[in-house]
């Protein structure tokens, strides 16, 4: 069994929300890439985006992935464009058993819909159709960088979500 357990997905598939009740069930710590990114820069990601630009927080994102996949007993919740990144799944994968939080496309609009703290999905006329491009791009990256993908649809509760993803972290 591994260390770390890392929890990659869209924007909006619940990351942190699982993440957070799972670490709590195992009890490991949880950590969010994100958050540690924005206490770090002092400003929060829209602004980073905006100032210095996509490729200085994918930089970023890198180093901390880097020295967090590092630490024990951690639930790490990272950003959706994380497998972008061929050098970040390998950083994850060497002490993180990889969980792909596969949610709907119903369930994430309905999560990122009234959000203003995504660059990417910031300023778009059609954000269905944006999840759905997104989606088409990353899903199979999602699929070939994790061990175990639980789907996710809107009437899923995150407790069963939690149970499942438990019981297959425990089984590895
Ligand atoms: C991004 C996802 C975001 C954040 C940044 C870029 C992406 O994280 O890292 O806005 O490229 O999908 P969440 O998945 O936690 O929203």
């Amino acid at each position: 069994m591994k260390e770390n357990i890392a929890l990659i997905g869209l924007m909006g598939s619940g990351k942190t929300t699982i993440g957070r009740e799972l670490a709590k069930a195992l009890e490991m710590k949880f950590i969010d890439i994100d958050s540690i990114i924005t206490t770090r820069e002092n400003r929060n990601i829209v602004d980073i985006f905006n100032d210095e630009g996509e490729e200085y927080f994918r930089k970023l994102e890198r180093t901390i992935i880097d020295e967090e996949s590092k630490k024990n007993n951690i639930v790490i919740s990272t950003g959706g464009g994380v497998i972008i990144d061929n050098s970040n799944i390998k950083n994850l994968r060497k002490t993180s058993y990889v969980i792909y939080l596969d949610s709907s496309l119903e369930c994430i609009y309905e999560r990122v819909k009234n959000g203003k703290k995504r660059p990417l999905l910031n300023d778009i006329d059609d954000l269905y159709k944006k999840i759905e491009e997104l989606y088409e791009q990353r899903n199979w990256l999602y699929k070939i960088s994790c061990d175990f993908t639980v789907e996710i649809v809107l009437e899923s509760s995150i407790q069963d979500t939690v149970d499942i993803i438990k019981k297959a972290y425990i089984k590895s």
